[in-house]
């Protein structure tokens, strides 16, 4: 690793600290046991042959139209192929086999607007939508293989659109509404989007936000590849039109023909590409295809999650924006016939006990959401949750992040009434769907552990040379074999494919993330050991963010680290040498941030930018983040003795104290 490369160990130490005190243990219920959908013997199982259980999971939990003869091929390393002769078609696998099979009236979705509207669908219902889309889609000319852009809100539209996307084996790309019209903008040119589909906007905090005006911003660099935007009306705001190209869904989707034949797809055609930060500069467009995502992602909502469809009520709180939207909003649920909630807006709108009031009025049975909203949940208070009546919940996922022993605890508690297991389930955009968790009926909790390699799934603990660690020990976490949802690729880049997860260490992928075994050899994870941030569990590159500032005339050089947050795990903190007379710009601080807003969006406005006359270099140049974060987790800094000028930091803290 480079000098200035932050270790996993200093990226979460509070991590590792209660590591070495927790010893807390939480066995499933025998209730739970008995009933789970997942019994021990799975393990030995699928690890003694992982192909052949992958090829059982294919079979039993998905209709192909082609059966398949093959499981895994990686004769052509890093590029593996999953079920490769087979056929089949996600849309369909979601829907129609479901209607099919007498469960029409089976509700899919519930939906709960921001400001309170509601819609169901049942399977039946959803299944018209979707054919619906699908043929105003083709009518717009989009075949299989086309690009399709997705700038949507959490509304049912958007699972609606992915849905119609996969029927028609157009690759949808979604970007997160989150983002500005630069990031979407690049996207679209990347992708070569030919459709781009949208809405007016959606609701904030009880204010319409608007998503249109990013689309019509993106759209005005000439060159690009876009056709039509189809918009849905949801937040009733006046959009600009641009005639010919803009089609409101309300005249195309909704008077299109509810009959429509889905075909099979081969199984490693591409489902979607999703575009993710790295350590560069750009965002990596990974792409997911059909048969073995699918197969993993029911696999994994089924077992982790205890899934029984006839009963159980399932919520995702994620937005489809982000990659757990797309597999456990979009496709598993659906694919294992699922009723699920899906709501709209933020968790204090119009008041902090939203969340719960959704889990009693539907009865959710099963809640699946990240650490950053538990620790905001647990600063709000108990006695918020403790007005609903919250007895549906039995199981309780934890997404995104690394979960603290206390928030896990939280969790349990006061919103699992002490006895629902908690399962902490480690996973990335490029993994697709989840590889270590607990199974709720089998395993042991530990409180802030993702634990166990889900069966099939070989994760590994490796030193700096690639060697196993030994219980007990800490080092990188490893990918050790092919798994069905794996990435097949970056688009359009093989090579940043191969160099980014496979070329650390041989024939192993390269998550990114430290890890520990503990003395029982369970896993636990630490953090990035990359320059890739973690704020709320979204996915932050620190060096996109350098950019973005230093493209603002103001700006010199700019730096920019993760510093350790109480409620966002992380917060961005920029530090940055200034241009000429903006020294003297009182507003530079607002100015900076709102560029970065505009660069790249809302999500990515640094938390604090400190302005200092010189940033810590080595003396090949590279910037010693280490000793930046030291300043912005308000520590002394730490060894500098490589730096070119070791006088630098002492001239930053003389500036700061300024
Ligand atoms: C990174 C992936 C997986 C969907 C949401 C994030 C971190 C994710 C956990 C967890 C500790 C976690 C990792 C990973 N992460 N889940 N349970 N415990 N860390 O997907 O945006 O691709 O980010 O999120 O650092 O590498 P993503």
């Amino acid at each position: 690793m480079s000098e200035d490369t932050t270790t996993a160990a200093e990226s979460n130490g509070d991590a590792l600290e209660n590591l070495l005190t927790e010893n807390r243990q939480f066995p499933p219920s025998a209730d739970f046991a008995a009933n789970a959908v997942v019994k021990a013997g799975e393990y030995e199982a699928a690890n003694a042959d992982r192909a052949a259980f992958w090829g059982k999971q294919a079979r039993e939990l998905l209709s192909w139209t082609k059966d398949f003869t093959k499981t895994l091929d990686w004769s052509n390393p890093p590029f593996a192929t999953w079920f490769d002769d087979g056929e089949l078609n996600a849309s369909y696998n979601a829907l129609d086999r479901h209607v099919e099979a007498g469960n029409g009236d089976r509700v899919a979705i519930y939906f709960e607007g921001e400001p309170g509207d509601t819609r169901t669908y049942t399977y039946a219902q959803l299944t018209e939508e979707v054919k619906k889309a699908t043929n105003a889609f083709e009518a717009l000319g989009v075949s299989r293989g086309d690009r399709v852009a997705v700038y949507l809100p959490m509304i049912p539209e958007a699972v609606i659109t992915l849905l119609a996307c996969a029927r028609i084996g157009a690759i949808h790309s979604v970007v997160f509404g989150g983002f500005s019209a630069e990031a979407l903008r690049s996207r679209i040119d990347d992708a070569e989007a030919k459709l781009v589909v949208t809405a007016d906007g959606t609701f904030r905090r009880g204010k319409p936000s608007s998503l249109k005006p990013a689309v019509d911003e993106a759209l005005t660099a000439p060159g690009h590849t876009v056709e039509h935007v189809v918009v849905v009306k949801r937040n009733g705001e006046d959009v600009n039109w641009v005639e010919g190209r803009d089609l409101w869904w309300d005249d195309t989707v909704s008077t299109a023909s509810t009959e429509h034949t889905a075909v099979g797809h081969p199984a490693e055609h591409p489902l979607f590409i999703l575009y993710t930060s790295g350590t560069t500069g750009k965002p990596k467009g990974i792409l997911h295809t059909t048969g073995g995502y699918l197969t993993q992602t029911a696999y994994t909502h089924k077992a982790v999650f205890d899934l029984h469809p006839e009963t159980d009520v399932f919520w995702c709180t994620a937005d489809v924006g982000w990659v757990t939207g797309h597999s456990y909003v979009t496709y598993a649920p659906l694919v294992n016939g699922a009723t699920q909630v899906i709501y709209e807006g933020t968790p204090d709108s119009p008041h902090q006990g939203r969340f719960w009031e959704i889990v009693e009025k539907y009865k959710v049975s099963i809640l699946y959401t990240a650490p950053t909203a538990i620790r905001t949940f647990m600063k709000w208070g108990e006695d918020i949750p403790a007005k609903y009546d919250l007895s549906s919940i039995r199981v309780l996922g934890s997404v995104g992040e690394p979960i603290n022993p206390e928030a896990w605890m939280w969790y349990r508690r006061v919103i699992g009434a002490d006895k629902a297991p908690v399962v902490d389930t480690w996973w990335q955009t490029e993994t697709g769907a989840i590889m270590i968790a607990p199974l709720p009926g089998v395993t042991s909790a530990k409180p802030g552990s993702a634990q166990t390699p889900l069966p099939g799934i070989a994760v590994d603990v490796v030193d700096e040379l690639g060697a196993s660690v030994p219980d007990g020990h800490g080092g990188y976490l490893v990918i050790r074999e092919p798994w069905p949802a794996m990435l097949r690729g970056i688009w359009g880049d093989n090579e940043r494919y191969k160099s980014t997860y496979w070329a650390r260490f041989d024939d192993m992928y390269f998550a990114g993330d430290g890890a520990k075994k503990d003395a029982d050899g369970d896993v636990w994870l630490l953090g990035r050991v990359d320059d890739v941030m973690n704020v709320s569990g979204h996915r932050l590159s620190t060096t996109e963010i350098e950019s973005a500032l230093v493209s603002h005339p103001s700006v010199a050089e700019a730096a920019v680290v993760g510093a350790a947050d109480e409620t966002t795990g992380q917060a961005v903190v920029a530090f940055v040498i200034l241009r000429g007379s903006a020294v003297d710009d009182p507003d530079i601080v607002t100015t900076l941030r709102n560029h970065v807003g505009h660069e790249i969006g809302p999500i990515a406005k640094p938390k604090t930018i400190l302005v200092v006359p010189e940033l810590p270099k080595t003396r090949s140049g590279k910037i010693m983040r280490r000793l930046l974060k030291d300043i912005a987790e308000g520590r002394e800094a730490g060894d500098s003795s490589t730096l070119a000028d070791n006088t630098v930091m002492n001239q930053i803290s003389d500036s700061l104290k300024a």
